[in-house]
């Protein structure tokens, strides 16, 4: 069976840096969903168009924009994400992407649970807010962004709010989901606690 690695949690929680680990560790194609949404909702910002017909029409070269990184595209990411016209235009890709022979990693905020709910590997990383927000900031300083910490914290709780109260697809774990606890792990022990769980599993690269 092509293995399908599915991760899901909020933003911050390290799903990001885990997902490109464990996808060129078993050299699989990986897909970071949310660049989807990030690039309807700066791209609806942008022009003005409704965010459903940005998302029918996206293209490749959409996914190119170095904004797509800012906390601005994330917040507009988020409102976008609440529509469910545009979850279901962006459905597609996201299944086909998952089905290659190759299998594939993708990581979001409902790929265990919508995108792909019978992949056979699911984890849901998750991070206390303070752990969250203080890497968030971290990052933000280090690319020199001028932020201050509850302001960082303030945000992250907005955006977590949106993605776990709406109706549509939210950020949920899958029941059959492994709960991977980062707040006190740097990026090589969430690698090796995945890692552990996947080979659990009978995968291996
Ligand atoms: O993972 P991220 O920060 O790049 O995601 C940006 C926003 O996109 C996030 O706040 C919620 C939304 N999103 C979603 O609703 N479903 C996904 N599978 C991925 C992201």
């Amino acid at each position: 069976m092509a293995p399908i690695i599915a991760i899901d949690g909020p933003s911050a929680a390290g799903k990001g840096t885990l997902a490109r680990r464990l996808a060129a560790h078993f050299g699989l194609p990986h897909l970071d969903t949310g660049l989807l949404y990030r690039a309807v909702g700066l791209k609806a910002e942008q022009t003005g168009r409704p965010p459903e017909e940005v998302a029918a029409g996206l293209e490749p070269a959409d996914l190119g924009n170095p904004e797509l990184r800012t906390d601005v595209a994330g917040q507009a990411a988020s409102k976008v994400a609440a529509l469910p016209e545009v979850r279901a235009k962006l459905l597609d890709f996201q299944k086909k992407f998952a089905s290659q022979a190759s299998g594939a990693v993708l990581d979001g905020r409902d790929v265990g649970t919508v995108i792909c709910p019978g992949a056979p590997i699911k984890l849901f990383v998750t991070a206390s807010a303070e752990a969250r927000a203080e890497r968030r900031y971290r990052e933000l300083r280090a690319k020199g962004v001028d932020t201050i910490k509850p302001r960082v914290l303030a945000e992250m709780a907005e955006r977590d709010r949106r993605d776990s109260e709406r109706a549509a697809a939210p950020l949920k774990a899958a029941p059959d989901a492994f709960h991977l606890d980062t707040s006190d792990m740097d990026a090589d022990a969430a690698f090796a606690a995945a890692l552990a769980f996947i080979e659990r599993k009978g995968f291996r690269s």
